[in-house]
């Protein structure tokens, strides 16, 4: 792939949204209160994006594997979800975002399923910032969901399997109709993937800042941009 350098603005950019519990617990505050705060958090970080006029934002909502946190947090997180997707979303509908999701999503209880397929319908319609949402979303999931769903392909025998390339695999993945990241953000200063995007971030530019979720703002969005804007992105060739 050719050399480029890094337009000023990406394109597509992803979150790792992390810290929240340790916000609240440097307060003495419940964790809950932590992912309350993260909530305001991804409205300004959503507003941020208009201002910049990025086209794609994923946002690490809800992993595979935080089903596994205590029973009482899992509920809280998903009644968070279902109030922020019902107050917000007269919000996205005004600011022209589309709402889009990935993951496991039947995996979510029901009021919270029935919720964000009336938020995305609503807010089909709109042409500016595509929020999406990561949910009960695992990379190493998608993978195989994706590799089942070709092979349904060649079973059928629409597809030969000598003929299987990456642009073609990059079809049966839950993000087929968005382009892969330019910019990762992971926020508390933890350096790992922990299994998002894990195909897609491929050639992804990576900015990770110690702030703590809740406490991430518009500004630290922009520094993060700026930071990328100045980054030569080669995909694997020479400068
Ligand atoms: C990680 O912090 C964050 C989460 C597991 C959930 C993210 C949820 C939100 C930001 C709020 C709800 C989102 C929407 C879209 C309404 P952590 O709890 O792992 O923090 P810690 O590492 O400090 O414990």
């Amino acid at each position: 792939m050719k050399t480029k350098a890094a337009s000023s603005v990406p394109r597509h950019v992803a979150i790792i949204m992390d810290g929240n519990g340790r916000w609240a617990q440097i307060r003495g505050l419940p964790r809950i209160k932590g992912h309350e705060q993260g909530a305001e958090a991804v409205r300004e970080c959503v507003e941020g994006c208009g201002e910049l006029k990025i086209e794609f934002l994923t946002l690490y909502a809800f992993s595979a594997e935080n089903w596994q946190r205590p029973k009482p947090e899992v509920f809280a997180l998903m009644h968070l979800l279902e109030r922020f997707l019902k107050q917000k979303t007269p919000e996205l509908l005004k600011k022209n975002v589309r709402l889009q999701a990935i993951g496991r999503l039947t995996d979510l209880p029901p009021a919270c399923q029935y919720q964000l397929h009336k938020s995305i319908e609503t807010t089909a319609g709109n042409n500016g910032l595509t929020l999406i949402l990561a949910l009960s979303y695992g990379g190493r999931l998608e993978i195989i969901d994706g590799i089942k769903s070709l092979l349904r392909e060649v079973e059928a025998g629409h597809i030969d399997s000598a003929m299987i390339e990456p642009e073609m695999f990059s079809k049966h993945l839950y993000t087929r109709y968005y382009p892969d990241p330019d910019l990762l953000i992971r926020t508390s200063g933890e350096m790992r993937l922990s299994n998002f995007l894990l195909w897609q971030l491929s050639y992804t530019e990576i900015y990770v800042t110690p702030k703590l979720w809740p406490e991430f703002t518009r500004h630290d969005l922009f520094a993060a941009v700026e930071e990328f804007s100045q980054r030569q992105r080669r995909y694997g060739a020479v400068a």
